[in-house]
């Protein structure tokens, strides 16, 4: 036979070859770890959709936080839980010093001064309609809400979150929030939600947040998952807000847009989010025996960082390291 071809068999011989020219490789730094932080004490509530997750008052998770350090992770991100009896419709439990986050901030930057403190800036957690805005007319005010949004994030940044994160997709909330933080040379950054699509996949986190909209949807402010270059074009736009990092998510379905935004805008950080109905998914499937949780989620994880994401959002970060 004398056709030419070229041989790649000899890369893949053994596990010790193919760990030699492998050329991407996840460590525990890559991780930012999502929590979601309820009021009260000695609260560890479980999550029924998402196995091996749990709802943590403050003084537990700091004990988790104690796990998450010891693994090497030096990165979480905050989301706050609220009972229903204290969210009305403009999320003031969420726009206060005293609110749940700033409270869980607190805690972790005096117990652990070199972790990374990101929080969620969003209103769906803390208002009576569970939409990420105020409403107005049955749909959101995106500018009424921007001094909402700017005012959290600044509350957290004055409690001491080391970056805040929008994710509620209103137009111009990055700029807003950037004012405020100037205007009081504050030192945080921002990591922007900047191409958030409205997606299916978040079903398992509305549940844990309680956070679902009472009525309609989020499709008039998320992304429709039709698009790809308007993901761009919010990317770009938060960037000339100030966004110091930039985010896509979700992640798996999404990794063309990972792979396009690191390409397009290689000097931010690019974050991608390995969301709640990705993390359900891969977790139910395995037991059901459909595959191996520890490799479907190492495979997975290791695409979205051979994408191009920097930084990986995913719940199972503590359990995969
Ligand atoms: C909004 C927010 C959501 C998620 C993160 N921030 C919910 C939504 O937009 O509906 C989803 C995260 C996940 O599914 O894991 N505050």
């Amino acid at each position: 036979m004398d056709i030419a071809f070229q041989r790649f068999r000899p890369y893949r011989v053994s596990q010790e070859v193919r760990d030699r020219y492998a050329d991407v490789h996840l460590s525990p730094s890559d991780f930012i770890y999502p929590y979601f932080v309820t009021e009260g004490s000695r609260v560890r509530e479980a999550i029924p959709t998402m196995e091996g997750i749990f709802r943590l008052s403050v003084d537990y998770l700091m004990d988790d936080i104690a796990e998450l350090s010891a693994l090497g992770i030096d990165k979480l991100l905050l989301f706050g839980v609220v009972p229903d009896h204290r969210k009305d419709e403009s999320g003031s439990a969420g726009v206060s010093s005293d609110s749940i986050i700033c409270r869980a901030v607190r805690a972790v930057k005096e117990r652990f001064p070199s972790m990374v403190v990101f929080t969620d800036v969003c209103l769906c957690e803390y208002t009576s309609h569970g939409h990420c805005g105020l409403i107005r007319d049955s749909d959101v005010d995106n500018d009424a809400t921007l001094p909402l949004l700017a005012e959290m994030a600044y509350q957290h940044a004055v409690a001491g979150a080391d970056f805040v994160a929008p994710s509620a997709m209103m137009d111009g909330q990055v700029a807003a929030i950037r004012q405020r933080l100037n205007a009081h040379h504050l030192p945080t950054k921002i990591l922007s939600y900047s191409a958030k699509y409205a997606s299916s996949f978040y079903g398992p986190f509305r549940d844990a947040a309680g956070s679902a909209p009472s009525f309609g949807n989020r499709k008039s402010y998320q992304m429709d998952y039709r698009t790809g270059e308007q993901g761009l074009e919010e990317i770009a736009a938060d960037i000339a807000e100030g966004a110091d990092w930039i985010m896509v998510k979700p992640a798996m379905a999404y990794l063309d847009m990972v792979q396009r935004a690191s390409l397009l805008f290689p000097g931010h950080p690019l974050v991608s989010y390995q969301v709640s109905g990705e993390y359900a998914m891969l977790k139910q499937g395995a037991k059901s025996g459909f595959f191996d949780e520890r490799q479907v989620f190492a495979e997975s994880l290791t695409a979205i960082k051979r994408a191009g994401a920097n930084y990986i959002i995913s719940y199972y970060a503590k359990q995969w390291t």
